[in-house]
């Protein structure tokens, strides 16, 4: 049998259901005012944009957008930026920013967007909310190519519980997506960064 791995921490996301009862205003305040995670957040970005050879001018949707760590470095790069997030509170300082958010789910993004409207989606750190229900991430995949122009590219960074949920998260955008591709960097290592990448 060949071994696989199976994440030793445990993170909010196996100790709540829904992120809006894991991040109290407090939280969310503690969350936004972090230097580290500000710094990790748009290190990853980066990384994503540059994974993707993602360039401007082009619509950008960043899925749970928090406060809006990742959207800075997409506007700083030239791109028109948009945000969705499922806590009103985080919805609420991305807005104070000065960027456009909707409180929304990742799970119907026909809901809240134009169909055909975005080049690039980017999700940091927010789809290990789902990804354990493949149902889950079968609605955020349907509401990534509903959203998406053709040729549309996503980049993911997600903390998959085990090498297993990574390979069914895959297999199903393997379904709405003409490339998917897994980028590990630093493996197995405290700082490891997993990203999906998936073009329309
Ligand atoms: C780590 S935080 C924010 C990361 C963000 N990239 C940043 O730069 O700060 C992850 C976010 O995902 C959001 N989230 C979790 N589940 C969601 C869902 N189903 N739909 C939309 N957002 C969700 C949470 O509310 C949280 O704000």
């Amino acid at each position: 049998m060949v071994a696989s791995w199976t994440r030793k921490n445990i993170r909010p996301e196996e100790e709540y259901s829904d992120p809006r009862e894991f991040y109290t205003k407090e939280e969310v305040l503690h969350y936004a005012r972090s230097k580290s995670v500000r710094k990790i957040q748009q290190k990853m970005a980066m990384e994503l944009v540059d994974l993707l050879d993602a360039s401007p001018p082009g619509t950008v949707l960043d899925v749970g957008c928090g406060p809006g760590f990742s959207m800075e470095v997409f506007e700083e790069l030239g791109f028109d930026v948009y945000g969705i997030d499922l806590v009103p509170e985080m919805a609420e300082i991305a807005e104070e920013r000065g960027f456009d958010v909707v409180v929304g789910d990742m799970r119907q993004l026909w809901d809240y967007f134009d169909f055909d409207f975005f080049d690039y989606v980017f999700s940091i750190s927010a789809m290990q909310w789902i990804s354990k229900n493949p149902q889950d991430v079968e609605r955020f995949a349907r509401g990534l190519v509903y959203v998406l122009k053709q040729g549309g590219k996503v980049g993911i960074q997600f903390y998959p519980y085990s090498e297993k949920e990574l390979e069914s998260v895959e297999h199903i955008f393997k379904k709405y997506f003409r490339k998917v591709s897994v980028e590990i960097l630093q493996p197995n290592t405290r700082k490891e960064r997993i990203y999906l990448l998936l073009e329309f």
